[in-house]
């Protein structure tokens, strides 16, 4: 899985066993009719056309250029999940083939097994194959190209030069390091950022109103919050909430998602810092037990909440290092417990350095 390591906290709620690597048609936004209603939202709201892509706009005038003077260049798409990387490259498709695109290009993703051989026969076979309403020149998308073998990619240099002629690729990968320079430097580099919220915001509005979703305003914010840029984890809650409960408000997400409300870590930061020692840690056990709460996201909790703290530079300092340090040691396999009341503990000095 290509997810990008974030917090411990469980995975959102998928409503599809993949993550919607484009193989499903998406008939959605764009009012026509199809089989959408049992689809994933991810599926069911997937762009259809390049306008559809929200943010990137750059990238995608820039490629509409290339496509309206015939000049498409080999492509290479990077960056963190959930932006619209596949989304972008399958509207391309659309647009230049029309909705029989999928006769017309050859898709390849790290379920498909690509070693050297198979990727040197299957896009032979494919290249050389000629279509009847041929466009010119076909398409090959490689997706998840970052777990693509060295091997495998070096042999993909010679063959991109050869098929130049009639084929373009187009590479899709999270991590740009993992591709070879010399494939690199046969494509046009287009990197897709994390999406800001105001653009999630716009296309989880579309998605409300489509689904009649009763998404209140901190539930929305909680929302983007928590979708960090994501697109895909941002529709996956939604949808996830609006078949659990009939308010999605910020306790639904949080609930939803498996995540500490803030007003927990409040109250455990808060304990922690003012009560006395075991009171505080039996205080904190006990949350930690009835609300379901992994020590790993108290921390993650802690750690935005201590930003909004105005706290003497040194013992913020303090306190971040030790965070970090407890971070490490429970990812390694401390026990809970003792990790616990190391944070605990480290938090009482770091009150104490704040005191003197
Ligand atoms: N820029 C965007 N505009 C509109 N919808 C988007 C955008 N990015 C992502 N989405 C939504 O998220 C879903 C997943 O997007 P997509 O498959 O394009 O992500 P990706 O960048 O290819 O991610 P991955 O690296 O995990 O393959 C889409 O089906 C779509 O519903
Ligand atoms: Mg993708």
């Amino acid at each position: 899985m290509d997810q990008e390591p974030s917090s411990n906290s469980p995975p959102a709620p998928t409503f599809s066993s993949g993550k919607g690597k484009g193989k499903a048609p998406a008939d959605g936004l764009d009012g026509r009719p199809g089989d959408a209603d049992n689809l994933p939202w991810v599926e069911k709201y997937r762009p259809a056309t390049l306008d559809d892509v929200v943010s990137h706009k750059d990238i995608t005038s820039t490629i509409e250029k290339f496509i309206e003077q015939n000049r498409l260049p080999h492509l290479l798409f990077y960056g963190p999940p959930g932006t619209g990387k596949t989304s972008t490259i399958l509207a391309v498709a659309r647009k230049i083939y029309g909705n029989e695109y999928r006769k017309q290009i050859l898709e390849l993703n790290a379920s498909d097994d690509r070693g050297i051989d198979v990727v040197r026969e299957q896009i032979k076979n494919f290249a050389e194959m000629r279509t009847l309403y041929s466009k010119g020149f076909k398409l090959i998308v490689l997706d998840e190209a970052d777990m693509m073998t060295q091997a495998a990619q070096s042999a993909l240099r010679r063959v991109i030069e050869q098929y130049t002629r009639n084929v373009r690729f187009c590479i899709i990968c999270n991590y740009v390091n993992k591709i070879i320079p010399a494939i690199q430097s046969r494509c046009t580099r287009f990197r897709f950022s994390p999406l800001p919220q105001t653009e999630i915001e716009k296309r989880i509005k579309q998605v409300v109103e489509a689904e009649h979703v009763n998404l209140t305003e901190d539930g929305k914010q909680a929302l983007l919050k928590l979708s960090k840029g994501d697109m895909r984890r941002a529709l996956n809650i939604l949808q996830a909430c609006h078949a659990a409960y009939d308010r999605t408000d910020e306790t639904a997400i949080y609930n939803c998602t498996g995540n500490p409300h803030p007003s927990d870590i409040e109250a455990i930061v808060t304990s922690m810092m003012n009560d006395e020692f075991s009171t505080s840690y039996q205080k904190v056990s006990r949350m930690k037990t009835d609300k379901g709460l992994a020590l790993q996201d108290l921390i993650a909790g802690t750690y935005e909440y201590l930003e909004s703290l105005e706290l003497p530079p040194q013992t913020r300092v303090y306190l971040l290092d030790h965070l970090a340090t407890t971070e490490h040691r429970l990812s390694t396999g401390g026990s809970e417990k003792v990790q616990l009341t190391a944070l605990l503990g480290a938090i009482k000095n770091g009150v104490e350095l704040a005191a003197r």
